[in-house]
């Protein structure tokens, strides 16, 4: 291997997706042939003692307590976004007119209009860029876009996803404040629309093309919390359950639900596709198999086959182990990584892209704004 650039980190947030992140950067060398090595620089958070442990922890070389210093130093080549939602527009716009590199954790910004000004700052700047909607690269996930690309399920007629948690039932969980900003509207955008929905929408735009238009309700279970920040009951704003029927361009119609009220589902995201030939099916909670039924196959053996992504010649699968041998969640990350740093190497970036990520916001605006009039609305960027 020729001999690789470094690239130096700076991670904002050290909380869920801090850790798979570091994680990330840490191992993507071990297993992939890349032209750049992240070096683990600096991390930024607001409490000194928290980020200083997560430095240890994970072999940062050095901390900040202040966003705005670590995209002036001039050592850190990438500024990676993995704090809440209402920081992502302020940090990211900061860091593309500083000429850093951008990824930023999903949403991307609170509203179509905010990740707009993203989108315009990263390609004034002309610094790459990525929002890390990592279940694009979960390799049964990865699979399915192949299928659908070489035309196997034919005509697509029908696209399903849910998104299914059940962590915000009690009534007595707070809004605000550490780990508990998703349930705060200011902080969050919305709630499931943007958090969940938002992972749906993605993959769904990835693999199926733009939507046309929605018809969306959303409802709000537990109306009022106490706020952590300031100890009184507030109305809560963001949505607890949000299901939309949508129109793709290419004609195929499609259902979308996610809630946080499913009493025991945890993460359970699935997806179907139905096509004329053929249907596939997915589900995070088995994410190494890729349910798969064609009906060009012989009747007598006809039937949904259960594959097992775990072979060579499967997406990303040769990096890791031997066939029969599975991975998880946090190799999606890796991956996500490999790919940014190919396409630094290539000068090509990889997807999805701010733009790419904004066409998920336009549709969260637009599942929102239908929730609200009650009527179908339609989605601006595909119009
Ligand atoms: N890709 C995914 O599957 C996925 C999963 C979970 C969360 N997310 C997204 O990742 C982001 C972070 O979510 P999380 O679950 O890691 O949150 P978290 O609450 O676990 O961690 C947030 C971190 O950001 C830090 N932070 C908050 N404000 C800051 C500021 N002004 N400056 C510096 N640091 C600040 C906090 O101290 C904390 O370390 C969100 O945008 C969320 O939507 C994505």
């Amino acid at each position: 291997m020729s001999a690789q650039k470094t690239l130096n980190v700076g991670l904002i947030g050290c909380g869920f997706m801090g850790r798979t992140h570091s994680n990330a950067f840490r191992q993507v060398n071990q297993f992939f042939d890349v032209g750049h090595r992240p070096v683990l620089a600096a991390v930024c958070a607001r409490s000194a003692d928290a980020v200083r442990g997560f430095a240890d922890r994970w072999g940062y070389a050095s901390t900040e307590t202040d966003w705005r210093r670590l995209i002036a130093r001039r050592d850190i080549d990438l500024i990676d976004i993995a704090s809440p939602n209402d920081t992502h527009a302020e940090i990211a716009v900061a860091a593309a007119e500083a000429g850093k590199m951008v990824m930023c954790e999903k949403p991307l910004g609170r509203s179509a209009a905010e990740s707009a000004r993203m989108v315009a700052a990263v390609e004034k700047a002309g610094v790459p860029n990525m929002v890390w909607y990592n279940y694009r690269r979960v390799p049964a996930v990865t699979l399915a876009k192949h299928l659908v690309d070489e035309g196997r399920l034919g005509r697509i007629f029908h696209y399903r996803a849910k998104f299914l948690q059940d962590w915000t039932i009690s009534k007595d969980l707070p809004q605000g404040g550490a780990g508990l900003w998703r349930l705060d509207a200011a902080v969050a955008g919305s709630g499931v629309t943007g958090d969940l929905l938002a992972h749906c929408i993605d993959t769904a735009l990835w693999l199926n093309g733009g939507i046309a238009e929605v018809t969306a309700m959303t409802e709000t279970f537990i109306k009022e919390r106490m706020h952590t920040l300031t100890g009184k009951i507030t109305p809560v704003g963001i949505d607890d359950a949000s299901a939309f029927l949508a129109r793709f361009a290419n004609g195929s119609l499609a259902t979308f639900e996610a809630t946080r009220y499913a009493r025991g589902h945890k993460a359970l995201y699935t997806l179907e596709i139905n096509g004329e030939h053929a249907s596939i099916f997915w589900d995070l909670h088995d994410l190494h198999r890729l349910q798969y039924f064609d009906h060009r196959d012989e009747g007598q053996v006809r039937g949904w086959r259960a594959l097992h992504i775990t072979d060579g010649d499967h997406p990303y699968m040769k990096h890791w182990w031997v066939p029969g041998l599975q991975i998880g969640y946090e190799h999606t990350f890796i991956h996500q990584v490999a790919d940014f740093l190919e396409g630094l190497a290539k000068g090509a970036p990889a997807a999805p892209t701010f733009r790419d990520a904004l066409a998920t916001d336009e549709v969260t605006d637009a599942v929102l704004a239908s929730a609200r009039s009650r009527q179908w609305e339609r989605v601006p960027a595909s119009v």
